[in-house]
C-alpha cells in the first residue's frame, strides 16, 4: 500500500526506476517513450551527463545557503544568463521553485510595482478563460480551468476572465486570422473600459496555451493588439511561459514569434528540465526601478529562492541547448512531428484538430468532426488514450475539459528537444494505435 496522496486516488501507478534519453524504464522492466516529457518538462531528456555534472560540482561546493543572508554565484550566473538572452527590456530575475510560485510571484510583484508608484487603486487582474497558471490560490485565481478550479472556488480572489484566443474553436466562419486576434483585442479592451482602466493591475496569459486546452499558439497579431491596449491603459503584460517558453516552441521565448516583450515573463518547466525544482519571473528593469525609486523591497520570498543546485542544472541546462543547437532540432523535428500527426490523424473521424508550434503539439479529440462536438466527458476519452499509450510504452499527457471547460479532451506531445526522426515516427505510430484502441473502447 502507498502511503502517498497520489493526483489520482485510483490510479495504479508503475514505479519509475530509471531514465536515459528519451525514455523512462519501470520496475518491471518496461520501457516508455517519454514523449511529452512529463508535463512538458524534460527537455533534455532523461540522465543528461554536462546536467548531472554541474549539480555534483555545486553539492560539492556548496549545497545551500539562505538568500537573506548570502547570494551565491550559481544563482547570480543563472540571473545574469537569462537576462542575457532575455525579451527587450528584461532586466533582472526573481528566483523560485516552480511555476505556481512563478505566477504567485509575477502576480504580487505586479501589484507592488503599483504599490511603490502611488497607485494602489490598481486591484485587478483580466485573465482568460481556458487557460492554467497554477494551482496556489493566486494562480488559480487568475487561471481559466474550470475543473482545477472548481473545489476551491469561493476561496479565490475574483479575477475578470475573457476569451481565449482558440481559433479552432471560436474563430468565425469567413473570419481571417487577423480579423479574429482584433475582435479579441476589442473584447480585453472593453473589459478594461467596463473595470475603469486604471483599476487594473495587469493581463495574465498564456503565449501558446498548455495544459487546458492543448497547446493553441495565438492568431498572428493578437498580441501586438494586447500589448497595445495595456501601453494605453498603463497595464502590465504578465505572460505566462511555464509551459510554453525556454526553447519548446522553437524560440527560445514564445513571445518572441509574437514580436513583442512582456512586463513579466514567468518561466519554469524546461528552465530546470527536470533535473531539479526551479522557475523564475524576468522582470522589465522598468518595473524593477520602481522598487529602486522607492527603496522598497519587494514584499515576498520562500526558503527555497534561489537555491544553488537548482540555478547550477538550469544553467547547464540552457548551455546545452545553445552549445548542441538544440533549438534547431526543436523547429526541425517539430515540423516532422506535425506532418506525421497530420498523416494519421488527418482523416481520422475522431481528431478534429492538429496544432502547436515546435516540440509543442497537440490532437483534440471530437465525437463529430464536422459539428467539432466533443465526447461526453464521463467517456474520459483522454484518459484512455493515455492509459493506452502507457499499455504501447508511450507517456503522452492528456487534457479534459478542452473545448469549453467540461467536455473535451486533447492530448498533448511535448518531446524532449534532443528527439530524433526514428522516434518521432514511433510515438505517432503509439499514439495512433493508443487512439484507436481508446476511442473504440469509449464509443462500445
Ligand atoms: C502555463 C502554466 N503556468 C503555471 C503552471 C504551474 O506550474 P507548477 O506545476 O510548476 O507549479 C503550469 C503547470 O502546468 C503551467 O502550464
Amino acid at each position: 500500500m502507498s502511503r502517498i496522496v497520489h493526483r489520482d486516488i485510483a490510479a495504479d501507478l508503475p514505479i519509475a526506476v530509471r531514465g536515459r534519453g528519451v525514455t523512462i524504464t519501470d520496475a518491471d522492466g518496461k520501457t516508455y517513450i517519454d514523449a511529452s516529457g512529463g508535463a512538458a518538462v524534460s527537455c533534455l531528456g532523461h540522465g543528461h551527463p554536462d546536467v548531472l555534472a554541474a549539480m555534483r560540482a555545486q553539492m560539492d561546493k556548496l549545497e545551500y545557503a539562505h538568500t537573506s543572508f548570502f547570494t551565491t554565484e550559481a544563482a547570480e550566473a543563472l540571473a545574469d544568463d537569462l537576462v542575457a538572452h532575455a525579451p527587450e527590456g528584461i532586466g533582472r530575475v526573481y528566483l523560485v521553485s516552480g511555476g505556481s510560485e512563478a505566477v504567485e510571484s509575477a502576480l504580487k510583484l505586479a501589484r507592488q510595482y503599483f504599490v511603490e508608484r502611488g497607485e494602489l487603486q490598481r486591484t485587478r487582474f483580466i485573465a482568460r478563460r481556458q487557460s492554467y497558471h497554477g494551482n496556489t490560490l493566486g494562480a488559480l485565481a487568475v487561471g481559466g480551468n474550470t475543473a482545477r478550479r472548481a473545489p476551491f472556488a469561493p476561496l479565490l480572489f475574483e479575477a475578470h476572465h475573457i476569451s481565449p484566443c482558440f481559433a479552432y474553436r471560436h474563430r468565425r466562419t469567413n473570419e481571417h486570422d487577423e480579423a479574429y486576434g482584433l475582435r479579441l483585442a476589442a473584447e480585453f479592451e472593453a473589459k478594461l473600459q467596463q473595470l475603469g482602466p486604471d483599476t487594473v493591475i495587469a493581463f495574465v496569459a498564456e503565449t501558446v496555451v498548455g495544459a487546458t486546452a492543448g497547446a493553441i499558439p495565438p492568431v498572428p497579431g493578437y498580441f501586438k493588439a494586447i500589448r497595445q491596449i495595456c501601453d494605453r491603459h498603463g497595464v502590465l503584460l504578465i505572460l505566462d511561459e511555464v509551459m510554453s517558453g525556454m526553447g519548446r516552441t522553437g524560440t527560445l521565448h514564445a513571445c518572441e514569434q509574437e514580436g513583442i516583450a512582456p512586463d513579466l515573463l514567468t518561466v519554469a518547466k524546461g528552465l530546470g528540465a527536470g533535473y531539479q525544482p526551479i522557475g523564475a519571473v524576468l522582470v522589465a528593469e522598468r518595473i524593477y526601478e520602481a522598487f529602486e525609486t522607492s527603496q522598497r523591497s519587494f514584499q515576498h520570498g520562500h526558503t527555497y529562492i534561489g537555491h544553488p543546485i537548482p540555478c547550477a542544472a538550469a544553467l547547464a541546462v540552457q548551455q546545452v541547448i545553445r552549445r548542441d543547437n538544440l533549438l534547431d532540432n526543436v523547429r526541425r523535428q517539430g515540423e516532422r512531428l506535425q506532418s506525421g500527426l497530420e498523416e494519421r490523424f488527418g482523416n481520422h473521424a475522431h481528431v478534429g484538430n492538429v496544432r502547436g508550434r515546435g516540440l509543442f503539439r497537440a490532437i483534440e479529440l471530437v465525437e463529430d468532426r464536422a459539428s467539432k462536438a466533443p465526447f461526453a466527458p464521463d467517456r474520459d476519452v483522454a484518459g484512455r488514450i493515455k492509459q493506452a499509450a502507457m499499455e504501447h510504452g508511450l507517456c503522452v499527457y492528456p487534457g479534459r475539459g478542452t473545448a469549453d471547460g467540461t467536455a473535451g479532451d486533447h492530448i498533448l506531445i511535448a518531446p524532449p528537444f534532443i528527439v530524433e526522426g526514428e522516434t518521432v515516427a514511433a510515438i505517432v505510430e503509439r499514439l495512433g494505435d493508443a487512439v484507436d484502441a481508446a476511442v473504440a473502447q469509449a464509443r462500445s
